[in-house]
């Protein structure tokens, strides 16, 4: 199943929040429609939310008929993209590649200047592809002998281009026969790890257990598992992490039981604009996410939420981050800077 594909000038996607009841594709040439998809979070998952900017982008450019209507067209569609979700930083990279290519044919015939959109945005989904394969063989390994892994939120096939950041790794521990079992987080208030990971796994033939959020410490605890493996929405210069929140709870139940915290992610996921964790813009989620299962109230009306929608975990209490170029240990800040951006272009 191709979770996103450009068929035939349009953007045919799934819609991630109907999974797991129904599978139902949106198939759509307006890049408004891409928008909204990326806010409700039908895509998601910080890869796949970078590669729909980009034909987000194509499908906005597509309905330019007058050449001298290009500028304000490329204005226009990095507002509306660029402000669909802050803390993921491949949407802004993804927007950054497109706009640089639309800068480098400007000037070429409007049919060839099209083309050139189209291409870039087909090249981020094939580079993400090939990266979440790597991760995967590079993840894999760092893995003990029968592994127990706990993951947290949806990192496979559904937040990726490819096999996915965290899930490849699991996905490649699975057929090297080095791993055992999944704990996967039930992830509130979403349920990303429910209705999604849980999902994936099942095709997958991964054997794996579903848990609320608050059961990891006891797991660790009672000596059930031997690794965490997550993913990331931005890593900074010095390696802290912003990913699904309930990630920073788990790094720190992982160092005081001495499990290792493995992070994996693409290049195009570090923001070397960043010094450290602090300067990464967090979303907040409506509160009614938190009051309410599905339309039902939960929480008393009027009750006062804070929903953040990701965490930071500092760089000190993640043992490695994988990206395809390699594993990086901590500390990070040398590893990171050491990074050759070109191969993957998406930097
Ligand atoms: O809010 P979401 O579902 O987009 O959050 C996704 C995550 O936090 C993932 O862990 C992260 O994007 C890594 S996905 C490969």
């Amino acid at each position: 199943m191709r979770v996103i594909e450009w068929r035939e000038g349009s953007l045919r996607f799934l819609d991630q929040t109907r999974l797991p009841l129904e599978e139902i594709f949106v198939t759509t040439d307006d890049e408004y429609v891409v928008a909204d998809a990326i806010k409700r979070l039908a895509i998601r998952g910080a890869p796949l939310i970078g590669i729909g900017a980009a034909y987000g982008f194509v499908l906005a450019l597509n309905k330019v008929t007058d050449a001298s209507k290009v500028p304000a067209a490329i204005e226009r569609a990095s507002i509306l993209l660029s402000s669909t979700r802050p803390t993921a930083v491949n949407l802004f990279r993804a927007l950054e590649r497109m706009k640089a290519e639309a800068a480098a044919f400007m000037s070429a015939p409007l049919l060839e200047f099209k083309l050139h959109l189209l291409e870039e945005a087909l090249a981020i989904h094939r580079e993400d592809e090939a990266m979440c394969r790597a991760i995967g063989e590079h993840g894999a390994a760092l893995l003990p002998n029968a592994a127990v892994v706990v993951t947290h939120c949806n990192t496979g096939r559904l937040a990726t281009g490819g096999e996915g950041t965290a899930l490849a790794v699991i996905a490649k521990a699975w057929e090297l026969r080095t791993l055992k079992h999944v704990y996967m987080d039930e992830t509130r208030p979403l349920m990303q790890g429910a209705r999604l990971t849980a999902w994936e796994l099942k095709q997958l033939g991964i054997p794996s257990t579903l848990m609320t959020d608050s059961t990891a410490a006891f797991l660790m605890q009672r000596g059930l598992v031997n690794a965490v493996v997550v993913g990331a929405d931005r890593i900074t210069l010095n390696g802290d992490v912003a990913n699904k929140v309930g990630t920073y709870g788990l790094a720190v139940l992982a160092k005081h039981h001495g499990i290792p915290m493995i992070v994996a992610a693409p290049t195009s996921t570090l923001d070397f604009t960043l010094v450290n964790g602090s300067e990464i813009p967090i979303e907040q989620r409506n509160g009614k996410e938190v009051t309410h299962i599905g339309e039902t109230r939960i929480a008393p009306e009027g009750v006062e939420v804070y929903s953040p929608a990701f965490d930071i975990t500092p760089g000190e209490l993640i043992s490695a981050i994988v990206t395809e170029q390699g594993v990086m240990q901590y500390p990070f800040r040398d590893p990171i800077k050491r990074l050759r951006p070109g191969r993957s272009r998406a930097l």
